[in-house]
């Protein structure tokens, strides 16, 4: 794929964007990917020159739609969080460019969600022995999704959420100023909705990742069920119901056997 190719004649001349690598594929089920590296002829973005970004086009069915979406938060985001200090860790990844189906975003060194807890899992970090500072990251995460539904009806003009609660749109941030903070990608499925039904996502996601229901991952779910019943306040029983509606749905779309679920 010639990425340089579906850019914007104006834009590349303003930018002074004149090669761009592709560095590496990056997954996803419905959308092409990839980490690209961007070299510029002029000394205005001379500091950019080599840095990565990554280029999202948005294939399959409502693409138009699910980029409009993703525009819309992404800028946002940013305006609120340079509006004020106190939205400061509310991060997404600053858009770059938009064409017409596709974006180019700044690329966000760290690593995911997922990659951090299937990380931990495997060397048996921390919660078993009672030291909880693996659960930090998901702290910051579940900060992140409390702080952008308290602000979403100042984005969006109603309470929102963000339902697709995967842990790889999640990134822990490795680089620079925000080292340590978690910066949230993906904002195709946002829409209205109660908070309990992303946090009861984020635990039932917590517990079914490749392999399920570990002892582990038992014992992480419960760490982030007593912060955000017993410090953020959301009712308890809403929340299990929402963890158990997700759990029956995922046990459906992925066709694995209910008994598992209904287990734990
Ligand atoms: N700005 C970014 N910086 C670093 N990694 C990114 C960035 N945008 C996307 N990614 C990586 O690409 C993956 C897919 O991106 P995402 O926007 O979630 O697409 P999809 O909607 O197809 O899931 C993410 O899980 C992440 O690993
Ligand atoms: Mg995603």
């Amino acid at each position: 794929m010639d990425i340089i190719n579906l850019l914007d004649e104006e834009f590349l001349e303003k930018k002074g964007l004149i090669k761009i690598e592709i560095q590496e594929k990056l997954y996803s089920k419905k959308n092409n990917l990839f980490k690209i590296r961007c070299f510029f002829k002029t000394d205005k973005y001379g500091p950019l020159n080599g840095s990565l970004f990554v280029f999202k086009q948005y294939s399959g069915i409502a693409g138009a739609e699910r980029k409009k979406k993703e525009t819309f938060m992404l800028n946002a985001l940013g305006r609120l969080q340079q509006s004020n200090k106190k939205y400061q860790n509310l991060l997404v990844p600053e858009l770059f460019c938009e064409g017409k189906d596709h974006i180019i975003t700044y690329f966000i060194s760290g690593e995911t969600l997922l990659d951090y807890a299937e990380r931990s899992e495997n060397e048996k970090s921390s919660l078993a022995n009672g030291n909880i500072s693996s659960f930090l990251p998901f702290k910051n995460c579940i900060d992140w999704i409390i702080k952008f539904h308290a602000e979403s009806k100042k984005l969006a003009g109603k309470s929102c959420i963000l339902n697709d609660i995967n842990l790889r749109n999640f990134i822990i941030c490795s680089r620079g100023w925000n080292a340590g903070k978690i910066y949230r990608l993906d904002f195709e499925d946002w829409g209205k909705g109660c908070i309990e039904k992303d946090l009861g996502k984020l635990i039932a996601f917590i517990l079914t990742y490749d392999p399920m229901f570990t002892e582990w991952k038992i014992k992480l779910s419960g760490y982030v069920k007593k912060y955000i019943v017993e410090e953020l306040k959301v009712n308890s029983s809403d929340l299990e119901t929402e963890i158990e509606m997700e759990l029956e749905e995922m046990a459906s779309r992925r066709k694995i056997s209910q008994k598992q679920y209904s287990d734990y």
